[in-house]
């Protein structure tokens, strides 16, 4: 491996070669034992940025960064004698977006094992353990082991993935984070797919967001992107598909920690925003599907209670309390709408900034959340809505932070005399790529 110089490679790829295997491997490998220098490694990402990578070439790229670290071996697992079908479903982030906390335990309880290793959130999009956190006794710590057993037992898990999964990604992520280079599509997918393929799930299900609350703004790079993640999952033995899921506007009616874990909590009692429910819904149908449970309508274990029985033991095999109160913000503060007519705008981009200058979201690795605060609306986009009645609530523990969020805000909504045409259809779905 040694004996390829970087220099060669970043000069192969900057004159818009193909990179060999040999090649690839040899600089992942170098960065991360530190005989590749950042400033190399910067140059080449520049140059994959500006040249692309072919599907091998970014399958290379994603196999270096998993044999970079441990793969969680989840096979053989079993309940009662019976063999158990594991299934996941990754989301690109969007604002507002708790689906995984319903999806899970509801795929879960039709006897499939939803191993969910999940991260926390940076910037403007939340992150699903933060959320769970702020359940009262909740941990996101499993060992390997527990993994496993609570798989077998309870069938669902959403926890902290091991820092020793894909470590390449983590070093290379930081340095793409600081030299501009997070915006390549063979990068963003290798990066996410090296996670999951090192996750051992037999089948996958990708969430790909489309919009201003996404990172990808239009339909024909999420397509793309969806489709790159495909052909990896693919190539590596796993069922891969994918929904394009609209994120123009925030999902749900809440963004921050708790309320979303509140939201989340009455879809599985049945209820809901629409929105959400069907959103849960459609990738529930595409995740029962890859794991060969075919002629089964997920509505019924929402509606039957059976998906609710699932989160509890979820929460409660975690040391959470499923009965708890949830943690609210001392601070309130209400924007109303100012005339009657349609909501026909709401910026997700812009809410999310809100919900984290509420102190929803953390600026740096291992910062502080609030458990309470975030953003809560009260219509959605084509909704009518009337003069003088609340529109957004902001909620914080710090009523100093109300500024930067109504600033965030501003412009970001807008109230039409007649109805929008261009809502987004209720289930977010706008396509799908897979076999
Ligand atoms: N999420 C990731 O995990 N990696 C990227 O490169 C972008 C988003």
């Amino acid at each position: 491996m040694s004996a390829v110089d970087p220099v060669s490679v970043i000069g192969a790829k900057r004159d818009g070669r193909e990179l060999t295997t040999a090649q690839i491997d040899a600089v992942v490998h170098g960065f991360t034992s530190g005989t590749v220098a950042p400033e190399q490694m910067s140059s080449l990402l520049m140059a994959i940025v500006w040249r692309g990578m072919s599907r091998r070439e970014t399958a290379d790229w994603t196999a270096a960064m998993i044999a970079s670290g441990i793969t969680v071996d989840l096979s053989g697992l079993e309940r009662g004698g019976r063999p158990l079908t594991t299934v996941d479903k990754h989301s690109t982030g969007g604002v507002g977006d708790k689906i995984t906390l319903p999806l899970t335990p509801l795929i879960a309880s039709y006897g499939l094992a939803v191993p969910q290793l999940s991260g926390r959130g940076l910037g403007h999009t939340g992150g699903t353990l933060d959320k769970l956190e702020s359940i009262p006794g909740w941990s996101a710590q499993v060992s390997p082991e527990r993994l496993r057993s609570q798989l077998s037992r309870v069938g669902a898990v959403i926890c902290a993935a091991s820092d020793q999964l894909a470590p390449a990604d983590r070093a290379l992520y930081a340095l793409r984070d600081v030299t501009g280079t997070v915006a390549s599509i063979p990068l963003i997918a290798a990066s996410i797919m090296s996670k999951k393929i090192a996750e051992g799930t037999e089948a996958l299900v990708l969430d790909v967001k489309v919009g201003s609350g996404a990172f990808m703004r239009t339909y024909d790079d999420a397509a793309d992107l969806a489709r790159a993640m495909v052909e990896l999952g693919t190539d590596a033995g796993v069922r891969t598909s994918a929904l394009l899921t609209d994120m123009s506007a925030p999902l749900g009616r809440s963004a921050g920690n708790a309320l979303e874990v509140a939201e989340a909590v009455e879809v599985l009692a049945g209820g809901g925003p629409r929105d959400v429910v069907e959103l849960t819904l459609a990738l529930a149908r595409e995740m029962l599907d890859a794991a060969g449970l075919r002629d089964v309508d997920p509505a019924e274990h929402l509606a039957g209670g059976q998906a609710m029985d699932t989160w509890r033991a979820m929460i409660a095999a975690q040391g959470g309390d499923p009965a708890a109160s949830l943690p609210e913000a001392v601070h309130r503060e209400v924007a109303v709408v100012s005339e009657s007519g349609y909501l026909a705008r709401l910026d997700a981009l812009a809410v999310g900034l809100a919900a984290w200058e509420l102190g929803a979201g953390r600026s740096a690795p291992g910062a502080a959340v609030s458990a309470g605060a975030g953003v809560t609306w009260h219509a959605a986009v084509g909704e009518p809505v009337v003069a003088g009645a609340p529109l957004l609530t902001l909620h914080a523990d710090d009523p100093a932070r109300f500024d930067a969020a109504l600033a965030r805000l501003e412009g970001a909504y807008e109230v039409t005399a007649t109805a929008p045409t261009d809502v987004p259809p209720l289930d977010r779905v706008l396509g799908r790529i897979g076999p």
